[in-house]
């Protein structure tokens, strides 16, 4: 049996309290979540006292009491804090998105008319900076992509590794009515707006596969190649009337992204990302291959049906993410985190800490992402044009 994994959560809002429950469920690998760290004192002692756990002033004093530091802060700080706790000897959970670029630092930066050709250069140099800090300090990098690890993706890997399957298109969205944070909207802190903030999602689920399918057949993974893409910022048109369902208050980010990649095999892949979705959270990927089609629904499942004929009734019940109502037919998530794939996460990020292996949630598969992600900002500031991502 390795030793107890000791874990510090820096950030202690929304991110922080799934991952929490994450690490509960972890089994076989002992692991305890000492502590917590976070801007303000006031949110992360609640989040300690709540837990039972400590609260910690700084990052520095966190490190000194755990093994793993999980990242779930803004995207702007993920590499500092990264990089600062790989240095201190720990590994690293990183939220998405990974990194990327978050402006020069002064403050009329706006991200959605600034150089894209810079972003793009920049953000991968943050990735290789967290990289080479993570190989100086011989420390993991886990990529806290939680698609990766739903069921219904996992099972879809399954399905194509085991029957040797060639995926020729995937299709995927993940749209909602708009982020809670208030860091999201304003480029500083998020690093961009649906593209990276949701696209993120079903584009690494895509990446993942296709890798996996590489790797199965022919000991290689498939990479992206090349992206198309087109961002809108569809609540700010002139033209938008706001009947008030939806997330408005966004600073200089886009509210929809369209993202069109293809593979060094040729192969396709169509992302959707938006906050223009009532509902609930809408996340599925769809599988084209050449011996089978999959659906891989992920939020909403109808497991359950319900029918509530008053709002009211349901009020202390938890039904599923960003619904807008609980009143009228839902489908109330039976075991939400399962079906996004968070304990299957923790288990393997804590499984590749005990045994010392590579998540499956890697670097590398960050880094593609983040060159996928900032290429598509490239193209959709040349209004779509095929732009090569580097690799
Ligand atoms: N995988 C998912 O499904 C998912 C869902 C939501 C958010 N996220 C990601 O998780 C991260 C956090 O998002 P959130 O929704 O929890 O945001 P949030 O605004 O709810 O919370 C952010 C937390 O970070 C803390 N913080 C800010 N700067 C800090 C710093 N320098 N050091 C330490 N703590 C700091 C804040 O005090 C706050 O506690 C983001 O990267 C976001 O993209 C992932």
């Amino acid at each position: 049996m390795p030793d107890t994994i000791r874990v510090g959560i820096a950030g202690a809002r929304f991110a922080a309290r799934f991952h929490w429950e994450g690490y509960r469920r972890v089994y076989g690998v002992p692991v305890k979540v000492v502590g917590v760290t976070s801007k303000f004192p006031e949110s992360r002692e609640l989040f300690a006292r709540e837990r039972g756990i400590q609260a910690f002033p700084s990052l520095e004093a966190l490190c000194q009491a755990v093994d793993v530091v999980d990242i779930c802060s803004p995207g702007s700080t993920h590499e500092p804090l990264a990089v600062e706790a790989l240095c201190r000897g720990k590994h690293v959970v990183i939220e998405k998105p990974f990194t990327g670029y978050y402006g020069p630092g002064s403050e009329d930066f706006r991200g959605n008319t600034f150089p894209k050709e810079v972003m793009l250069r920049e953000a991968l140099a943050s990735c290789d900076r967290i990289l080479a800090a993570a190989e100086k300090a011989r420390k993991r990098v886990c990529y806290a992509e939680n698609w990766v690890y739903a069921p219904a993706v996992e099972k879809e890997r399954e399905i194509l590794v085991k029957t040797g399957g060639q995926i020729l298109w995937i299709i995927g969205d993940e749209s909602h009515s708009g982020s809670h944070s208030p860091y999201y909207g304003i480029w500083r802190f998020s690093g961009g707006g649906a593209l990276v903030g949701k696209g993120c999602h079903p584009l690494t689920a895509a990446l993942h596969l296709k890798r996996a399918e590489g790797e199965a057949r022919n000991g290689k993974p498939i990479r992206p190649a090349t992206v198309s893409a087109r961002t809108h910022e569809i609540t700010r048109l002139k033209n938008f009337r706001d009947a008030g369902a939806l997330r408005t208050s966004y600073d200089d980010i886009e509210d929809y992204g369209q993202v069109h990649v293809t593979f060094d095999d040729g192969m396709v892949a169509d992302i959707f990302s938006s906050e223009l979705v009532m509902g609930g959270v809408h996340n599925w990927l769809e599988v084209f291959a050449n011996n089978h089609r999959t659906r891989c629904n992920l939020n909403p499942v109808n497991a359950l049906e319900t029918y509530n004929p008053r709002e009211e009734l349901l009020k202390d019940v938890y039904v599923t993410e960003k619904i807008g109502t609980k009143q009228g037919w839902s489908n109330p998530a039976p075991d939400e985190d399962w079906q996004h794939g968070y304990p299957r996460e923790f288990q393997d990020f804590m499984e590749s800490i005990a045994y010392a292996r590579e998540p499956i949630s890697g670097a590398q598969l960050a880094r593609d992402t983040v060159a996928t992600l900032y290429s598509a900002y490239l193209s959709a500031e040349r209004r779509g044009v095929e732009i090569e991502i580097p690799q």
